[in-house]
């Protein structure tokens, strides 16, 4: 197939959303049976040119059609201060299988190579293309997580809060660099650029919360999507279990009526089997994947989507 790698055009954004959904329905209908899960519009699916454009523009990448100009695929990259971030990755359903998806990620690594950091992304493990694809290039697989679906009744959980709520609050909008710099003492990773964006709250519809130790210092902090077109919880860190556990139930408590999905460590089993009895449902299976180096962290991670964290 011939296609080149090119940027994307700001006037493409609806084609970019139809070319995201089209390849998340055909695919999980056609593997799975689930396309059903992604609905029957690609307009929300807007929020990823949007979100990633303005969060770092001119990063998305696009592979085109050397004849017709058409869009054959796409994915975006986020470079940080400590690693490059890689998602969405997705291929038109008309050019699966040709190389699409492999020359974009070929080119992702060759600028995480010139910048010489690592590359980071989450990727399902219910869809061994993907699995495949990254693996082959040389990303090297670390952590499970578990993909939790919860719907939050309209009057509440119903679960007492657990102990430490008191100590979480919303964040300022000025503690973006120290929330990296929690973030980053646990996880070999800094991204200050992403919770500057999340709490100017400019872009998308985001709210961040905050646990804070009688001390001072964080415990934790947790970013909610209130966006309809993404009700996700994450991207989030904590120092442990029972942190972490309060920072959802704070969360949640406030997301009354809806229907959330967050993605909890496979590991954390106290974490897990907490959410199992507030009625949490496992919907897909998530791994974390590096390419290059990068030592393990601590605490407990809440990777997302939108924008891609691991
Ligand atoms: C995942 C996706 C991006 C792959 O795109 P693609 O353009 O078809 O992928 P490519 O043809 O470039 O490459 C696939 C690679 O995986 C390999 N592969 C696929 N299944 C494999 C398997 N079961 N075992 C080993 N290798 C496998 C292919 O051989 C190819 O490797 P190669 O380049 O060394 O030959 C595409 O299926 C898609 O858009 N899916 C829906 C959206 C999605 O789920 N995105 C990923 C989010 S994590």
């Amino acid at each position: 197939m011939n296609f080149h790698i090119d940027s994307i055009r700001s006037d493409e954004y609806p084609a970019i959303a139809a070319l995201i959904h089209d390849s998340l329905v055909n695919w999980y209908e056609s593997r799975l049976g689930q396309g059903a899960r992604f609905g029957d519009r690609a307009d929300p699916f807007l929020i990823f040119p949007e979100v990633y454009e303005t969060l770092d523009p001119g990063e998305g990448i696009v592979a085109r059609d050397a004849h017709t100009g058409e869009l054959l695929g796409v994915c975006f990259v986020h470079p940080r201060e400590t690693h490059h971030a890689v998602g969405i990755v997705a291929t038109s359903s008309l050019a699966g299988g040709r190389g699409v998806a492999r020359a974009l990620m070929e080119e992702t690594l060759r600028r995480a190579a010139a910048a010489r950091k690592p590359t980071r992304l989450v990727s399902s493990l219910l869809n061994l293309d993907s699995y495949s694809l990254y693996t082959k290039l040389g990303f090297v697989p670390q952590s499970i997580f578990q993909d939790l679906l919860l719907t939050i009744p309209p009057d509440g959980l119903g679960i007492p809060a657990p102990p430490n709520i008191d100590s979480i609050r919303p964040a300022r909008p000025d503690e973006a660099a120290r929330l990296a710099d929690f973030e980053a003492s646990l996880q070999s990773l800094r991204r200050e650029r992403d919770y500057r964006f999340f709490l100017e709250n400019a872009v998308g519809n985001w709210k961040v919360w905050v646990s804070e130790a009688a001390d001072g210092s964080i415990k934790g902090v947790l970013v909610v999507s209130l966006n309809p077109a993404m009700q996700m919880l994450g991207p989030g860190a904590t120092t442990d279990e029972e942190t972490a556990l309060a920072m959802v139930w704070q969360a949640l408590d406030e997301l009354r009526g809806s229907t959330y999905v967050l993605l909890v460590p496979a590991s954390a089993s106290t974490l897990v089997s907490t959410l199992y009895r507030w009625g949490a449902r496992n919907i897909e299976l998530h791994v974390s994947q590096v390419h290059g180096e990068s030592p393990a962290g601590s605490g407990i991670v809440f990777p997302t989507f939108l924008p891609e964290s691991a």
